[in-house]
């Protein structure tokens, strides 16, 4: 395997963002992977796992450590167990489940990025997440230094959440998963813009839903179409917060706009970010410098050009204040930042 120095991630990540990795590696192999970390540990060097980098926002000044970059590939069926190596891209394999008929992650069609992130925020998206359908989470074990298989229950999975992004996170190595998808299984239709698309008693296919969602985000400017700027972004740039019900009513009570909201267990209710941000001043189309927010989505920062991470992170702290001041909520980023 071959150790790079000094390669600018910027082209690795969707916003096109970012300084050096000090070293950067592509790994093929579980045993690859292990041999990275052995490389990295030898040096007493951090090491950032790095599949499509559509979630990432790389600072200016780069990565100290070694970048291993996800190169595993490969997808092996038996029924309808698809497992899955970690370098795989996320939407040619709901393609590939899609065109042989397998239900189960139709929804979550156009979303940038490769199969071994899944697991780790849980991805969802148009009323799917993965974590309906992973039975098992292959993983290169630091602490240990072995492969370990984990079920989807070891996992702990939530809203944007597991177990490797949370209480385990930076210990695992994710080099591949087994997703258990229906065979003939009808589409999930539960999310609004795609009842809206598909009143009740139409029977769309798999094809036609998957081919829905990547219009649908298309429409919000959440599919990566090259050389279109408007989507250099890293999707939604904050998660959703959850208030109180009590705090919710006094946001709801000052508004002039309807608030639209989820409900989000006991007493508890989910807000739409992007309602946040547009209604503190920032919308769609908005520009600071180099960076701004896409014309179609609020959620969606982008780099207009040759924005730096800096003019990234200064606009979300500026979008992050008014939300702060207008709605008492605290804006969590959604973007790994590396660096
Ligand atoms: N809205 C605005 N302005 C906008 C866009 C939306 O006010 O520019 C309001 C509207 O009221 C709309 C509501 O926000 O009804 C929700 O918008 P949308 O349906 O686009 O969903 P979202 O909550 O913004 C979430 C995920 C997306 C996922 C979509 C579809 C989070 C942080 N984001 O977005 O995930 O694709 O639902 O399920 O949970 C991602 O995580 O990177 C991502 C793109």
């Amino acid at each position: 395997m071959h150790f790079e120095e000094f390669v600018t991630l910027a082209p690795y990540t969707t916003l096109h963002i970012g300084g050096p990795a000090r070293w950067f590696a592509e790994a093929r192999t579980d045993e690859e992977v292990a041999e990275a970390v052995r490389f990295a540990r030898a040096r007493a060097l951090p090491f950032f796992v790095l599949g499509g980098g559509s979630n990432l926002l790389v600072r200016d000044a780069g990565f100290a450590g070694l970048v291993i970059h996800m190169g595993l590939r490969g997808i092996r069926q038996d029924e309808g167990r698809f497992a899955v190596a970690a370098g795989e891209a996320w939407d040619s394999f709901v393609s590939h489940a899609v065109e042989r008929g397998y239900a189960g992650i139709e929804c979550l069609a156009g979303i940038p990025g490769t199969v071994g992130a899944t697991p780790v925020q849980n991805v969802g998206a148009y009323g799917q997440e993965v974590a309906e359908t992973i039975v098992r989470v292959r993983a290169f074990d630091t602490k240990t230094d072995k492969i370990v298989d984990l079920a989807a229950a070891e996992c702990g999975f939530a809203y944007r959440r597991s177990l490797f992004n949370s209480v385990k996170r930076g210990r695992y190595i994710v080099t591949a998963v087994t997703y258990a998808l229906r065979a003939a299984g009808e589409p999930r239709l539960s999310y609004a813009d795609l009842q809206r698309r598909f009143p009740a008693g139409t029977r769309p296919t798999l094809e036609e839903v998957s081919e829905t969602v990547r219009e649908i985000r298309q429409g919000k400017g959440m599919l990566i179409v090259e050389g279109e700027p408007d989507c250099r972004s890293a999707g939604s740039f904050f998660k959703n917060p959850v208030v109180e019900q009590a705090h919710y009513a006094r946001i709801a009570g000052d508004a002039a706009a309807a608030v639209p909201s989820y409900p989000a267990g006991e007493g508890r209710v989910k807000l739409p970010a992007a309602w946040l941000v547009e209604h503190a001043g920032f919308p769609k189309g908005y520009t600071m410098g180099r960076a701004g927010i896409s014309s179609r989505h609020t959620l969606a920062l982008i780099n207009r050009g040759e924005a730096t991470a800096d003019d990234v992170l200064a606009l979300a702290e500026r979008i992050k204040a008014a939300v702060r001041e207008k709605f008492g909520v605290e804006l969590e980023m959604e973007p790994v930042v590396l660096g």
